[in-house]
């Protein structure tokens, strides 16, 4: 125990100035946000000082543990789980439902995945609202019931719950309301906190960049990316990141109950669009190599391919639904239980032509004018509006081929959002170049 004697605003200072925080100091501040004694204002300022000096990595390795050591830590070992825990988090984007398949995919081929979402907020969607559109779905069950579904159905898909990493939970919210949620250090130690406290063997990460990414720059996703990896690894977690393209919509749909349908979809074989394929799939092989289900990623492709192909990760996603308090039917009757809004409006671009660029962003933001999206983080939220057939780079739009169908509360709301979305779609003579859609690996093996 040291006999320093430690003041939040000197370590404030010490940070402000640019200096190099020991581990004393940051366990001392983290204490202090669990327990209160750290004022909100002070935990403004540490979030602005680091915002602007930023932190080594030795000092992120800190910060996260200490976040993470603020709750409880899982402990899978007394279930005796004959596989892996892994999961995935992504950087946040406009329509990616990715979690919703690749968690039970995962689980088909001998992983267990606890998967602890976020709600949307601004313009990327959350994992938890779509979850919370299946009716009777219970996205908070206490944590012993969260691990007994995880191991009776391979994947569970729950919200934040205030026993893991709670100096997070209060540092997060202050950041959230002082403009200090883009420092990478920052995102790093908050994302890590939660996933270290979940008692992971492996993480696989999708940073986003570009358009409807929340770090648009590629330099900047990178940094990101490199950062969580170094941070995870350095922390003792198996971690490999994967830098995949916003710049369009990833599937074909944006919303919550338009976004589960479009996932079940894909997990019966009925419709996969080809970016969101890829980019679930190449994730999937990602935790399968870091759980070591598989020796290198032919192998890993080849057990993806069979658990879509045999219905065996539909069949845990149902499993999982159902384990939670959803209808036991959801797979054979996404329809039914996911009702969609009935005001149906095609929007129509502005001039015929081959879309060549997509403010993302603002699609995103047609779904939050919707009332799919919040504003604040205690806005109510309606399951059922949404976006579906959105045009992507390339596609021909024009009379025939609208920019995307709205399903809106009432017909006015959706013109103005087919008014909203015209602007976020630029179209010209002829298809743009694509680039790939998962631009670079980071860390982890072959
Ligand atoms: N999600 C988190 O958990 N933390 C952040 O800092 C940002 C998004």
């Amino acid at each position: 125990m040291s006999s320093r004697v430690y003041f939040p605003q000197e370590i404030i200072r010490r940070k402000r100035d640019g200096g190099e925080l020991g581990a004393d100091e940051i366990e001392f501040m983290v204490r202090g946000m669990t327990n209160g004694a750290v004022t909100e204002g002070q935990i403004a300022a540490f979030a602005m000082a680091i915002f602007f000096r930023g932190m080594s990595m030795d000092e992120r390795v800190m910060l996260a543990r200490a976040m993470t050591n603020s709750g409880r830590v899982l402990d899978w070992r007394p279930l005796a789980l004959p596989g892996p825990v892994l999961d995935k988090h992504s950087s946040g984007g406009v329509g990616d439902k990715v979690s919703l398949m690749l968690a039970p995919i995962v689980a088909a081929c001998g992983g267990f995945v606890p998967m602890i979402s976020g709600r949307g907020l601004g313009h990327t969607g959350g994992t938890l609202d779509k979850m919370d559109s299946i009716p009777g779905y219970r996205t908070t069950p206490d944590l012993d019931q969260f691990q007994q579904v995880v191991r009776t159905s391979g994947c569970a898909i729950i919200g934040q719950t205030a026993d893991l990493a709670p100096a997070d939970g209060r540092l997060y919210a202050i950041r959230d309301v002082t403009a200090t949620v883009e420092s990478i250090p920052l995102l790093t130690t908050s994302i890590l906190s939660k996933k270290l406290a979940s008692g992971l063997d492996g993480l696989a990460m999708d940073v986003k960049f570009g358009s409807g990414a929340f770090i648009p720059p590629i330099e900047g996703a990178a940094e990101l990316a490199e950062s969580m990896v170094t941070v995870a690894t350095r922390a003792g977690l198996a971690t490999t990141a994967l830098l995949t393209d916003m710049n369009q919509v990833l599937g074909t749909s944006a919303g919550n109950a338009i976004e589960v349908r479009e996932a079940i979809a894909y997990l019966k074989g009925e419709a996969r669009e080809t970016r969101l394929d890829i980019v679930t799939r190449a994730l999937a092989t990602e935790m399968l190599l870091l759980g070591g289900l598989a020796n290198d990623s032919a192998v890993a492709r080849t057990m993806v391919e069979q658990a879509l192909a045999s219905g065996s990760a539909a069949d845990c996603f149902a499993r999982m639904v159902s384990a939670l308090g959803g209808p036991a039917d959801i797979a054979e009757n996404a329809e039914r239980h996911l009702s969609l809004a009935s005001a149906v409006v095609a929007a129509a671009p502005e001039r015929a032509g081959a879309v060549t660029t997509i403010d993302v962003r603002k699609v995103g933001l047609a779904v939050m004018m919707l009332g799919g999206g919040r504003r604040r983080a205690d806005d109510r939220i309606d399951h059922s509006v949404g976006l579906d057939a959105i045009a992507g780079l390339g596609d021909h739009v024009g009379p025939d081929r609208p920019l995307a169908r709205i399903y809106a509360r009432s017909v006015e709301d959706a013109q103005d959002v087919a008014a909203f979305l015209r602007s976020a779609f630029d179209i010209g003579d002829r298809a743009p170049p694509q680039g790939p859609v998962i631009l670079r690996r980071i860390g982890g093996r072959s």
